[in-house]
């Protein structure tokens, strides 16, 4: 058995899971971002939890599981608005940010209930 190389190994393995933490980090804290974004600019209507207040009570419920549209669908209502009460964002918003809120709409209903 060569030492060197088991060592080497060690290395390597440690070094993957270093990599991996670091952006299951980054990760974690575009997600925290992206949540902030949503509360601070769409909670007020849609509710911190994704189920509308009575003012987006034509809106769907975002932590409803059979509610699965595409993240382009919800690209298109964030960036251009939908009907008279969902404001237009094209502008408030960069697309990087809008793109972001789809994915975490999308996942809002894995989200573990409290
Ligand atoms: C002033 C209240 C209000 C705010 C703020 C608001 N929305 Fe909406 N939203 C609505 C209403 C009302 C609808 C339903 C529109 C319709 O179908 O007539 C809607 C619809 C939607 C839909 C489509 C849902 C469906 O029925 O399939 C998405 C996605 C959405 N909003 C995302 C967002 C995001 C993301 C934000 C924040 C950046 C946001 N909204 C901010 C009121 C709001």
């Amino acid at each position: 058995m060569d030492g060197r190389i088991v060592r080497g190994a060690g290395m390597l393995a440690l070094a993957a899971v270093v990599g991996t933490g670091l952006a299951q980090a980054q990760t974690a804290a575009a997600d925290d971002k992206t949540r902030q974004l949503y509360q601070a600019r769409c909670a007020m209507c849609h509710g911190a939890d994704g189920v509308p207040k009575p003012v987006a009570k034509t809106a769907a419920s975002f932590a409803d599981p059979a509610w699965a549209p595409t993240a382009e669908a919800i690209v298109a209502v964030v960036t251009d608005g939908k009907g008279t009460k969902m404001p237009k964002f094209k502008g408030r918003l960069t697309p990087e940010e809008i793109q972001a809120l789809a994915g975490f709409l999308l996942r809002l209903k894995d989200a573990p209930k409290p």
